[in-house]
């Protein structure tokens, strides 16, 4: 029966970028997402929380009918995949599959031969330990830096992006005059994504000076809605058994445990899409 939709949970606008650039790599495919604006940020909930909400939120989309579900959110992926891998998938849904967003971004940074790299993320995900701990599986060695900005997903939520990239771009300043030169700036969280832009501007990757370059410093940035599209076609490549279910008819929803009327004009900028 291939009637299934890939479903994509964040606490809010991150899990849009991610929609928004999974939409675009893979069209043919229906999407699902579910945004839990009722517990924003989640970055600086309890471990516990976090699994209550992101598990309550993959199951929401389980009952919408998603074969496979992406925690289009560092936090929850960071908190809750090897639970919910564990438990509750063969539980419950023992023929649905999770996908989380950290170790697809880990092989990206693996792969871009990084030396010593920088992670901005949220309160939990950098407590968490999950990326060292993932780079340590695959044997790295990349010097890897993290520190907690927990006042970007508030400021990205009301609508200061631009507020928000300037603090991210002090706090990459900090970082570079503490821990002295690194290669990469891993965005960790998934609502940094809009600002990737103004940190490429700021830290331009090895080009040619800019206009509007505000530092001498060369950085990587690396985005998750860039990495996640490609791995996630990657995954359905060698999964037919997941790939086969799925429908095809180019549908997008998206439904929030809370309504913001905010959301309502990005969603139709981005998707041309329908909040319930
Ligand atoms: N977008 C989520 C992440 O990637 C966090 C947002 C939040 O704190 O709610 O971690």
């Amino acid at each position: 029966m291939n009637d299934y939709k890939i479903g994509l949970f964040d606490s809010g606008l991150g899990g849009l970028t991610i929609l928004k650039a999974v939409t675009k790599a893979l069209p043919q495919y229906d999407y699902v997402f579910f945004g839990d604006t009722a517990h924003l940020p989640l970055g600086d909930k309890t471990e516990e929380e976090i699994f209550e909400y992101t598990r309550a939120g993959v199951e929401e989309l389980f009952e919408r009918d998603c074969a496979l579900v992406i925690i289009a959110c560092n936090t929850a992926s960071a908190e809750t995949m090897r639970r919910l891998q564990d438990t509750f998938l063969p539980q419950k849904y023992p023929d649905r599959r999770i996908l989380g967003v950290i170790i697809p971004t880990v092989e990206e940074l693996i792969e871009s031969k990084s030396k010593k790299a920088l992670l901005l993320a949220t309160k939990r995900t950098v407590e968490s330990g999950k990326y060292g701990r993932e780079l340590l599986k695959y044997g790295s060695d990349i010097e890897l830096h993290s520190v907690a900005t927990p006042e970007l997903v508030p400021l990205i939520e009301s609508g200061k992006s631009a507020e928000a990239a300037n603090l991210a771009i002090k706090i990459i300043e900090d970082q570079l005059n503490g821990i002295g030169e690194i290669d990469t700036v891993i965005l960790g969280c998934t609502h940094y994504a809009k600002f990737k832009d103004d940190l490429r501007r700021a830290f331009p990757s090895a080009m040619p000076a800019q206009a509007g370059q505000t530092t001498s410093a060369t950085l990587k940035i690396l985005s998750q809605d860039e990495i996640i599209p490609h791995k996630l076609a990657l995954y359905l490549l060698n999964h037919p058994e997941i790939e086969s279910r799925l429908s095809r008819d180019s549908t997008r929803s998206i439904h929030l445990s809370v309504h913001r009327p905010d959301y309502d004009q990005i969603a139709a900028d981005l998707l041309g899409g329908i909040i319930v």
